[in-house]
């Protein structure tokens, strides 16, 4: 017989009933969800009120100058005299100038290149350890961070500290809400560990954007023009040109904008800082959960296997998402309403949120809605990507997804080319967030 959480819900007393619906959101969301969406999609929780339609929830991201990110300004830098980082914006100049301006910086013409890349490193890193690994720090982290200091340019500094800063920033913005009930001292120590990464990672870009600046001024300066007519030269004999080392943030550092663009040095550090920020532990979960998703089913471990010995890797990637709307980074995304507003007006279920309300978008719950999928109980990899939430939806959609698009199932496809892959532990969270353990082994 299925669990009746809402009787459960309904009987507990008043500080019971958020812990409960945080209980069965960690421990079994998809049955919890299947009933909100059937019998009460819009649940008003002392605490939140959580949505659990695919129409609702996208009604709501759509707006965000109404259901706002507003729960990311302390977390994100913005202060009375600071900006802070573009995601912590509402539809306003700077989240619509900047976003626009770094989608353009992460070309996705480069995202062959950006694959084999993470393809050499993931390879690399599995054969030099010989038939046995702890994944989630030896790799799911690791392979995001090489690509942040090859690609996106933030290198010349030991790959550990830029774990740790990924760790506790997203740490303390995704997990130490006050939905997330962390006890006062828990919260403390976490933004304490924040902010001490904060001041080490401001360090940090201080002296890379010095140093690169220098670097590609000069050397622009000094073969620029001898570049030119060499290229020149080889274009006669049909040779490729030669260019410059490129990186994400030389990238933007060789970009000069006008003035009124509003694009200045300052600017272009908080968004170097952001490119590391976003793209560790995101990918090391979904990595690390996709792992143990196909390594506790069988069938799909096979079917995993198959598809990813094929050349066209689109067999391989559409199965990776399709094992991510089971096990997401998040089942939900947050956000704060700013002005009292009814959702699903007309409809049974018409709700007021009050102004200052949180919400949680359950994104999850979203990618089991009849109205998005057939079937959605079902593992189907031939899905409408659409309809897919795991990164995001409207305009605080990942500004990484295409990169992460490629390397996560490209990470996932290199463990599964090893024969006779299988765990030898199982996957140890330790106690927070994100998981910490999960050793593997081939032959
Ligand atoms: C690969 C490097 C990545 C970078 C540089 C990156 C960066 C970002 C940035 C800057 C945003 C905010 C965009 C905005 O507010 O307009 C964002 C949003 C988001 N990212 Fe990523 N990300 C990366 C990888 C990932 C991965 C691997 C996942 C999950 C599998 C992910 C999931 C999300 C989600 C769900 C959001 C939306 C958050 C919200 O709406 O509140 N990201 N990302």
């Amino acid at each position: 017989m299925t669990k009746n959480y809402l009787k459960e819900y309904d009987a507990a007393a008043d500080a019971d009933k958020y812990p409960l619906v945080q209980k069965w959101m960690k421990t079994e969301p998809l049955p919890f969800f299947k009933q909100l969406r059937a019998e009460r999609p819009i649940l008003v929780t002392p605490e939140c009120t959580l949505l659990a339609l695919f129409t609702d929830i996208r009604d709501a991201l759509q707006m965000p100058k109404i259901f706002t990110v507003d729960l990311y300004k302390p977390k994100m830098g913005v202060t009375d005299t600071d900006e802070g980082y573009l995601m912590a914006h509402d539809d306003d100049a700077l989240h619509y100038r900047e976003k626009s301006i770094m989608q353009g910086m992460l070309n996705r013409d480069d995202i062959p290149r950006v694959r084999k890349g993470i393809q050499d490193s993931a390879k690399k890193i599995l054969d030099d350890a010989n038939g046995s690994i702890e994944i989630v720090n030896n790799y799911c982290r690791m392979v995001p961070a090489i690509m942040v200091q090859e690609y996106f340019g933030l290198d010349g500094i030991d790959p550990q500290k830029l774990l740790k800063w990924s760790f506790w920033n997203q740490y303390n913005t995704f997990h130490n809400q006050p939905f997330d009930l962390n006890p006062k001292e828990k919260f403390d120590y976490i933004v304490d560990e924040h902010a001490k990464c904060s001041v080490e990672l401001v360090d940090y870009i201080t002296v890379l954007m010095v140093r690169k600046l220098l670097t590609v001024k000069i050397k622009d300066r000094l073969f620029g023009t001898a570049l030119k007519v060499i290229n020149v030269l080889r274009a006669v004999v049909k040779k490729e040109p030669i260019v410059l080392k490129d990186d994400i943030v030389k990238r933007m550092l060789r970009t000069s904008f006008a003035e009124q663009v509003d694009f200045p040095l300052t600017r272009i550090g908080t968004n170097a800082g952001g490119l590391l920020i976003g793209a560790v532990e995101t990918t090391s979960q979904a990595v690390a959960q996709v792992m143990q998703y196909f390594i506790d089913r069988p069938d799909l471990l096979a079917q995993a296997k198959a598809a990813s010995l094929k050349e066209d890797t689109s067999d391989i990637d559409a199965m990776v998402w399709e094992a991510l709307r089971f096990v997401p980074i998040s089942p939900y995304m947050f956000r704060q309403a700013s002005q009292d507003y009814t959702l699903a007006k007309g409809t049974d279920r018409e709700t007021t949120i009050p102004k200052g309300t949180n919400v949680l978008t359950l994104t999850q719950s979203a990618m089991f809605d009849t109205y998005a999928y057939e079937n959605p109980d079902e593992f189907n990899p031939d899905r409408n990507w659409y309809h897919n939430f795991n990164y995001g939806f409207a305009s605080h959609d990942c500004l990484g997804k295409y990169v992460g698009m490629a390397m996560i199932p490209e990470m996932v496809r290199q463990l599964m080319l090893r024969d006779d892959l299988r765990a030898t532990s199982t996957m140890d969270y330790k106690d927070g967030p994100f998981p910490e353990e999960y050793h593997v082994a081939w032959s």
